[in-house]
């Protein structure tokens, strides 16, 4: 193979996608079901020209301090939290993400956790599993309409808008907050029945929704996260749920993740909790896969990748 770059892709990915990174260059592929512990992944960056990683490998500014031959990342995910892009940037190294292709996806799950934990879909599948269904009440189990509810949503990003559409078709009203748009954030929290939270973790986002933040919800709304966890602080999370300050939460991302088996938050009233499925269709997850070797592809024959989060690497 001439020209072949040495390539570590930290877990397999679903379709073929990359058996044509494969045909192109020499590719190691981590076979656990776990991520590479840090010392793993950093012993195979030291020795790689591209690296293809999942949101849960931190590639931080050592990892690529001590791989030299570095010239391409890409991120199996539009997120781009768990790289040192700037440490990247500085090295002039392009990083990739999958934009686009997982918007829908996401947005889908987004409404099917309004859905499901205002009209307490977990819990009457349990009661019917457990033999408890005695009769039709005229009081069990009521929960809160999506239709006609005003959704608060937290970034104004593809995924945010998405969700905005979807929701109007509900008869709902979406506001937005954003960095430069919409409305103030405190504002929404007060008049929204849903808040969903669709921006990027950054220093800035990070604990957003505090303790301050979610006493300003309404005792009757939700809050629900497919973004990232540590954009809710849990332990006000946690409190706020058991004081009944809010109606409920939807989690598809959590802080700690994953969440521990017998972590606090899973004792909290009112709390529909899923592991990080925002993407997870076989449809979108194979485009995710194949925009990500089309990155890598890019960046390693010194090509511009489709979608790259730091452009200026191009001068
Ligand atoms: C992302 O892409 O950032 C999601 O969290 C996983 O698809």
């Amino acid at each position: 193979m001439t020209d072949a770059a040495t390539v570590f892709v930290s877990r397999r990915l679903p379709g073929g996608a990359l058996d044509r990174l494969g045909e192109r260059h020499d590719v190691e592929v981590w076979p656990e079901r776990v991520p590479p512990p840090a010392s793993e992944l950093a012993a195979r960056a030291a020795d790689s020209d591209g690296l293809l990683t999942l949101l849960t490998d931190a590639v931080t500014a050592d990892v690529i301090a001590a791989a030299p031959r570095l010239r391409a990342i890409s991120n199996y995910a539009v997120g781009v939290d768990n790289i040192d892009v700037a440490a990247a940037t500085e090295r002039g190294i392009p990083v990739g993400h999958t934009p686009d292709v997982l918007t829908d996806t996401t947005a889908d799950l987004a409404l099917a956790l309004m859905l499901g934990a205002s009209r307490r879909l977990v819990e009457g599948d349990a009661l019917v599993r457990r033999g408890e269904w005695l009769t039709w009440e005229a009081d069990l189990l009521m929960g809160h309409d999506l239709h006609h509810s005003t959704v608060g949503v937290v970034g104004m990003g593809r995924i945010g808008r998405a969700v905005a559409r979807r929701v109007e078709g509900f008869g709902a009203e979406a506001i937005y907050s954003g960095r430069r748009e919409g409305v103030p954030l405190e504002e929404l929290l007060e008049r929204s029945d849903f808040v969903t939270l669709h921006c990027p973790l950054t220093p800035d986002t990070r604990g957003l929704i505090d303790a301050r933040a979610l006493a300003r919800m309404k005792p009757t709304a939700y809050l629900v996260n497919t973004a990232r966890g540590p954009i809710v602080d849990t332990a006000a999370l946690i409190a706020a749920l058991e004081k009944g300050e809010i109606a409920g939460a939807a989690l598809d991302v959590t802080d700690p993740e994953p969440l521990p088996g017998g972590h606090p938050l899973l004792e909290a009233p009112n709390l529909l909790v899923l592991p990080h499925l925002g993407s997870a269709t076989h449809a979108t997850r194979e485009r995710m896969a194949d925009l990500a070797v089309d990155n890598l592809l890019a960046g390693l024959s010194g090509a511009r990748m489709p979608h790259c989060v730091n452009p200026e690497v191009y001068g």
